[in-house]
């Protein structure tokens, strides 16, 4: 199993946040105008932790729009309308009468999609007065853990993720309903494990929210198997909790964390701005 990395950077101080993933980085007012060295060592730092929190930041849509488009290319969220004038802003919403929360199940964003996003970043604009903390999973712990034996078999397998498994697609109705669209299907095959195309590492890339079977196996063939890896990959050991505060903004990495809204805040409104960063096809 590999250790984290926990290096000296210039510009950043680096508090891990738990022993598996997670760390705040200190220093940087993300409203400015970054140095580039200050932005290598950001990604070097989310590359090490897999997903990185920042504080009592104060950016306009502009500014959050600015500092995603110096780690990558923000795309559209699949069938969601963004920010009237940022429509590479999606917000993401839970008002005080709602029952559910958007993506609130266990998940690595839109995998059913042929190229899934790189990273997602999300800005904390309203917090409910307690509950609505975000959890992530690391998935090369995940992998690592397993034995030779089921990383044998499962590096050969395809899984298929689907746009419209209920639990899910549950989640997204509100929403939806709201912007007048209706849920289409969309589908994806990718390798149960991947290969992160800058670490090299390799991460297990199913999950509960999305996966519903594996390539050439019948969906009730699958579920056995499926229901052991998605409870394994959320082992506590593997995970992370995130407190949010206003201002508070997380940068995570899709090809290796997965992460779980917390929906425990009924009666209250929480409302992020969320930016979604282009991926490529796993491999
Ligand atoms: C999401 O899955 O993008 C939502 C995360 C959150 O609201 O914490």
């Amino acid at each position: 199993m590999t250790q984290r990395v926990l290096r000296n950077f210039r510009h950043l101080d680096v508090r891990p946040v738990a022993g598996a993933l997670g760390a705040e980085l200190q220093g940087v007012d993300l409203a400015r105008d970054l140095a580039d060295d200050v932005v290598a060592e950001i990604r070097q730092a989310w590359l090490d932790h897999l997903v990185v929190f920042f504080r009592d930041q104060s950016l306009t849509p502009a500014q959050q729009l600015a500092f995603a488009c110096r780690l990558g290319e923000p795309v559209e969220y699949p069938q969601l309308k963004g920010l009237p004038d940022y429509p590479m802003i999606t917000p993401v919403v839970k008002l005080e009468h709602e029952r559910t929360n958007f993506g609130g199940i266990w998940h690595s964003d839109t995998t059913y999609l042929e190229r899934p996003p790189m990273a997602s970043m999300l800005y904390a604009r309203e917090i409910p007065p307690y509950g609505g903390d975000t959890e992530f999973a690391n998935q090369y712990l995940a992998y690592e853990t397993l034995s030779d034996g089921l990383r044998r078999v499962l590096d050969g397998l395809v899984g298929i993720s689907s746009s419209l498994k209920a639990d899910a697609s549950k989640t997204r109705e509100d929403r939806l309903k709201e912007a007048g669209v209706e849920q289409k299907v969309l589908l994806a095959e990718h390798p149960v494990v991947r290969t992160h195309p800058e670490t090299g590492r390799k991460a297990l890339f199913l999950n509960v929210g999305h996966t519903t079977h594996f390539k050439g196996w019948t969906e009730r063939e699958s579920q056995p198997l499926l229901e052991f890896l998605f409870a394994h990959q959320i082992r506590p050991e593997f995970t992370c909790r995130f407190r949010w505060q206003p201002g508070s903004l997380a940068l995570w990495d899709n090809r290796c964390a997965m992460h779980n809204p917390v929906n425990d805040y009924h009666g209250y409104k929480r409302v992020m701005h969320r930016i979604t960063l282009a991926g490529d096809r796993p491999v």
